[in-house]
């Protein structure tokens, strides 16, 4: 099978979606896939990246990799039926046919896009992949796009009968026109509350506030990573806990794994993006969580609930708040969970007996399904 695996990316993310790929490539047997890897370049180049730089990605004196500019482009198009991979011959296009300058690497049987973020895990590239006739991993174009949109995603829970929590989005026509009606709306929520960017990850530019004089200097980084901002009412004393979902192979309900807990005690008081990447940050994972089989049988009840709700396919994480009242309420869904071999996903499948390459294989078979 010729898996084009496609990593890194503009977003945020871009390192995040390189420490995934570095996981997944050393996890597809070589023996049955042949992997092309396709990076996106920070600055949005499509390159070819060999082997031994995927293995070699990982985070190094505290900073994430980074996709270097310098790799030959890769161009992932149609030629015939299906999608054919090329890469650009080293010579310059001028007045040279484009085809003429593109050696062909052949068809891609699957895509595997391991991108979190904007412009990967938001139906932009799903969109691509239809358009190109490329079968792919994972959630298609409206669930990729909803699942992104945490304002878009709330809605769509709530009509469909799930619990989620108080919260408030501010789009950029508001805040620029009105912005004490947006402060006001804001006031309605019990601090401390959550400043989120609508189409984030990995909880870069959010900020926890406790105190309504640190709101607009939250919405206005949360702002830096995308216009539209949501404001989340903090479920305090609440534990934190995650479930796996995946599609089931012969077309039955999607399946649950092992729920996990996520045990933070960063500066921030929360599980912010160094808890989640860089070791030193004092974070324990609970894999499978201890809570009582009763609560994790509803969180896995709600994860395939919310999995349904927003259309996923393949697979999805989804995210909940067990508060002190005892209830459980969506936090979100996330269409490309993180994915390195210590990321909570991987992790949970494999407490429920699924390791990480036959969880890979997994992927790959559904959406050749
Ligand atoms: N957005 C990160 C990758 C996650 O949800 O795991
Ligand atoms: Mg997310």
């Amino acid at each position: 099978v010729r898996v084009a695996l496609v990593f890194g990316g503009v977003s945020s993310e871009h390192g995040v979606s390189c420490l995934t790929a570095a996981g997944v490539f050393s996890a597809l047997d070589p023996e049955r896939y042949e992997v092309l890897g396709v990076g996106i370049t920070r600055s949005g180049r499509w390159v070819l990246v060999d082997d031994d730089t995927v293995r070699g990605l990982e985070v190094v004196d505290g900073h994430l990799p980074e996709l270097s500019e310098d790799a030959p482009d890769a161009v992932l198009m149609t030629h015939g039926p299906g999608s054919r991979l090329a890469v650009r011959d080293d010579v310059s296009y001028g007045g040279v046919d484009k085809h003429s300058a593109l050696s062909w690497l052949g068809p891609v049987d699957v895509a595997l896009s391991l991108l979190h973020g904007p412009y990967g895990e938001d139906g932009t590239i799903q969109g691509l992949f239809e358009m190109m006739g490329t079968r792919y991993v994972g959630a298609g174009v409206l669930a990729s796009a909803v699942g992104m949109d945490k304002h878009f995603m709330k809605l769509v829970l709530s009509a469909s009968g799930l619990p989620v929590g108080p919260f408030v989005t501010i789009t950029p026509a508001a805040w620029a026109h009105d912005r004490d009606a947006c402060l006001d709306s804001v006031a309605t929520l019990r601090l401390p509350v959550f400043v989120k960017p609508a189409r984030g990850g990995s909880s870069l530019g959010i900020s926890r506030v406790d105190d309504d004089a640190d709101l607009v200097a939250a919405i206005e980084e949360a702002q830096r990573f995308d216009p539209k901002v949501v404001v989340e009412e903090g479920f305090v004393g609440a534990r934190e806990l995650e479930c796996g979902v995946l599609s089931d192979l012969d077309g039955g309900r999607p399946q649950a794994s092992a729920v996990a807990e996520i045990r933070v005690h960063s500066a921030s008081g929360f599980y912010d993006f160094e808890a989640k990447y860089l070791p030193e940050e004092q974070v324990d994972l609970d894999v499978p969580a201890l809570v009582d089989a009763a609560v994790a049988d509803e969180v896995r009840a709600l994860a395939v609930r919310t999995f349904e709700a927003v259309g996923c396919e393949g697979l999805a994480r989804v995210d909940v708040f067990w508060t002190r009242e005892g209830r459980v309420v969506v936090n979100e869904i996330n269409t490309m969970p993180g994915f390195t071999a210590h990321s909570m996903f991987p992790r949970m499948w494999a407490a429920s007996g699924l390791d990480y390459p036959a969880l890979v294989d997994r992927l790959v078979a559904l959406a050749l399904a």
